[in-house]
């Protein structure tokens, strides 16, 4: 079975627009995202498009705030500063990677934890890991949600994740540890990998190396979740983690790329807006 992000996310886009419908009357207003990037990647550009177009299907009110690579520190740390204190905005993202010359933990801790949709804030994370209220990251909440979509027990089940990073590797271990998952957390340095890997009945792969995971990695009968976006040295095309055409064989349930946990990373921040905002408002 593939399991499609881009239909969950259609599915999920349509409900929360419904829910956001009713804001107006309930509340006065709809959320209000605002997301800067800075510089001209390609790939950031294409993903805050991504992350607009989501709002405009959802209903939710999009600002995106475009500056120059040039821009310094302490200017982007004071756009940061007003949207925090600004009433009038629920949720603010900074695309990364940023420049070099500006320090991605000091942009980070400088969001307001409850504007914090990403869930990067120290304070986010730090509750994440506490079992305590926050807003867990996108690409984490959004593999979850996959795995509940397609009816996979997460209980009881040894799960492998590959990568350690804050991003993904560390939270979604997190998120199946408290679904009673056993997690095995391991990298490219672990030794024997495919030894590890072919323990695995739930497999996530979060490395970002084109087609890292080989068909011989991987048993049969395992799910596997691809969390990879490269490009395949060879074609030139968008390619996961995994080799899809040596695993899918394999797998009971797999995620393409693109449209598996891409989509569902930009739905989540979706969710992670709107609640957000009604954590605001129920205040
Ligand atoms: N760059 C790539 N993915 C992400 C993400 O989820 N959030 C932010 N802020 N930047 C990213």
């Amino acid at each position: 079975m593939i399991i499609s992000g881009k239909e969950l996310s259609a599915k999920m886009k349509a409900e929360m627009a419904a829910q956001v419908a009713t804001f107006p009357e309930k509340y006065g207003r709809v959320p209000h995202l605002v997301v800067i990037l800075v510089g001209e990647d390609p790939a950031s550009q294409s993903y805050v498009r991504g992350k607009g177009k989501a709002c405009e299907v959802v209903g939710i009110k999009n600002t995106t705030i475009l500056k120059p690579a040039s821009i310094t520190e302490e200017e982007l740390l004071d756009i940061i500063a007003g949207l925090n204190a600004d009433e009038g905005v629920d949720g603010i993202l900074v695309q990364l990677p940023l420049p070099d010359h500006i320090n991605e933990s000091h942009i980070i801790n400088a969001i307001r934890k409850d504007k914090d949709v990403d869930g990067f804030h120290p304070l986010n994370v730090a509750a994440l890991w506490m079992k305590e209220p926050c807003t867990v990251a996108c690409t984490p909440k959004g593999i979850i949600r996959m795995l509940d979509e397609a009816g996979v027990e997460i209980k009881g089940k040894r799960a492998v994740v590959i990568g350690r990073s804050q991003i993904v590797g560390l939270p979604v271990s997190k998120l199946l540890l408290d679904r009673h998952a056993t997690v095995t957390i391991c990298h490219s340095r672990t030794k024997d990998l495919p030894s590890v890997t072919r323990e695995a009945e739930i497999l996530v792969v979060a490395i970002g190396r084109p087609k890292f995971v080989t068909g011989d990695m991987v048993s049969p009968g395992t799910v596997v979740i691809d969390v990879g976006v490269n490009r395949d040295p060879e074609t030139g095309k968008l390619c996961g983690d995994v080799d899809f055409e040596a695993v899918e064989p394999k797998a009971s349930v797999i995620t393409p790329v693109p449209g598996g946990v891409g989509p569902m990373t930009i739905t989540c921040l979706m969710e992670n807006t709107i609640e957000c905002f009604l954590a605001k408002m129920q205040r």
